[in-house]
């Protein structure tokens, strides 16, 4: 039987994956498989492929390449090489330093092979000459070696003394700036980066943003069980078998309870006054606008009957069923009612239908001066606040008519994150 030529090969061994491919991408459904698990199958697949079709490559006769040829033909093999490993890492849920670190393993390889393939060296002609050669390889190794660790993070012992002998964190009073600073290094090494993302900060949505999610609104005692006992309340959208299972429960016994009041301290920093609250796993998010139970709880609020807002009742005045109770409340049933002109240099020419989220929550936080509309984020917890502003924006757009969900809007960044704080967008003390 005669050996089969290169093209002969391709031309089975290509089908054959692209066709499991394709049997992987549209059958997985069926299958009952996930699109993680799809998205793998396939991936490997695609590289067996590339491996099969690189042993089918037939031996050529030995020649000699220069080293120029023999550049040409490795690195765009090692380009591919690259980006296949750099998705298909991706596809793994690896994080991006890993597959940053994977794509260089791959590039050393290239200079190991091209190393390989170097031409021999002319034997040396005398016993000195080879010496030289010796010594040269050594000073170039040592200096490789040199520069190269010099670039890396070094290990400084007193550093690392001292972190060992750092006394246990001891607290009193209020937090401060201090606290919140130290909270966010417990926060840092005890890896919570490595699933959460603070805004723009992190590099994994394995759980929830905690800053676009706001986990500052909600109550230490809420913060604290979330750390000690994640298994009791699922965050939302991450009810599936793997997130449940994702928070590790083993905090309280790593934690010690002064740097849990720390950490506690800096996760209430985590607010945003320009936007709604975001839930769910990226990218299948959505806004509390159009969250029915945060809607249902909002109802609660607006008629005054949340324990945690006792006192509260924005019903006695803009009505339970949206007819204002009091003259001159705002009617919300009305979504071209436009802004208050009773606040001196703060007016828009919006609409209701088209206010920005940061507008609804600073009207009901901060009131109209010298109106009943008091500033009612000075009293009570804003978590409560922004589920009635969702609920009373049904009144003019009513859940079951909404053809789609509000946008989500994009993660602040670290410039507007500094805005908010210079600009005094939040309320001392913080509610
Ligand atoms: C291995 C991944 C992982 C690590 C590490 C991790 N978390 Fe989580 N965390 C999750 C996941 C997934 C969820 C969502 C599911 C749930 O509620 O348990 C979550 C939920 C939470 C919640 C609740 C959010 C809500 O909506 O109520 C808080 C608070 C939280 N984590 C804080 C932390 C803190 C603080 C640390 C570090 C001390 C940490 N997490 C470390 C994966 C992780
Ligand atoms: C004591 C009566 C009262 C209560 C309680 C009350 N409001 Fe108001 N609200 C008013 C009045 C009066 C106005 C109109 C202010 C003005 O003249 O501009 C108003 C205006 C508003 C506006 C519009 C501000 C603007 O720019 O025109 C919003 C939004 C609002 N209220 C939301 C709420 C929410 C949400 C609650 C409950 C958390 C609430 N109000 C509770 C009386 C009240």
């Amino acid at each position: 039987m005669q050996e089969k030529t290169f093209s002969q090969k391709a031309k089975k061994i290509v089908p054959i994956s692209l066709g499991l491919v394709v049997i992987f991408w549209f059958g997985s459904p069926a299958l009952g498989l996930s699109v993680a698990v799809q998205q793998r199958l396939c991936g490997i697949v695609l590289v067996v492929m590339i491996y099969v079709l690189l042993l089918a490559i037939p031996k050529s006769e030995f020649k000699e390449k220069t080293f120029l040829q023999n550049l040409k033909i490795k690195i765009p093999v090692i380009v591919v090489l690259g980006i296949i490993i750099w998705f298909v890492a991706g596809s793994f849920g690896f994080p991006i330093w890993w597959q940053v670190e994977f794509v260089i393993f791959a590039f050393v390889g290239l200079i190991f092979f091209v190393l390989l393939d170097l031409r021999p060296m002319k034997p040396e002609k005398s016993q000195g000459q080879s010496i030289i050669r010796l010594l040269a390889t050594y000073a170039l190794a040592s200096a490789i070696f040199i520069t190269v660790t010099a670039q890396l993070p070094q290990f400084d012992p007193k550093y690392e003394l001292e972190k060992l002998n750092r006394p246990p964190m001891k607290l009193s009073g209020l937090a401060g700036p201090e606290v919140i600073a130290a909270g966010r290094e417990i926060f840092e090494a005890n890896k919570c980066f490595n699933c959460h993302k603070v805004f723009w900060e992190g590099n994994s949505d394995r759980g929830p943003n905690l800053g676009t999610k706001q986990i500052g609104l909600y109550s230490e005692d809420y913060i604290k069980d979330q750390i000690l006992n994640p298994r009791r309340n699922q965050a939302p959208g991450f009810e599936d078998k793997k997130s449940k299972k994702a928070m590790p429960t083993y905090y309280g016994d790593d934690i010690s309870d002064d740097e849990l009041v720390a950490l506690i301290a800096y996760l209430k920093t985590m607010r945003d006054p320009t936007h709604m609250p975001v839930e769910g796993k990226f990218p299948d998010q959505w806004t509390w606008w159009d969250d029915p139970k945060i809607i249902a709880e909002g109802k609660i609020v607006f008629e005054g009957k949340e324990p945690a807002t006792e006192g509260l009742n924005c019903a006695v005045c803009h009505g339970e069923t949206g007819i204002p109770m009091m003259t001159g409340a705002l009617d919300f049933r009305n979504e071209n009612n436009p802004d208050t002109t009773k606040i001196e240099g703060d007016h828009t020419d919006k609409l209701l239908k088209d206010w920005s989220d940061a507008l609804w929550y600073r009207r009901v936080t901060r009131g109209v001066v010298g109106t009943p509309m008091a500033p009612w984020g000075m009293i009570f917890p804003h978590l409560y606040l922004w589920k009635a502003e969702a609920y009373a924006r049904t009144f003019h757009d009513p859940l079951d008519k909404r053809t789609e969900k509000r946008p989500v809007p994009p993660v602040p960044n670290k410039e507007e994150i500094e805005a908010w704080k210079s600009k005094e967008l939040f309320l001392d003390p913080l509610l």
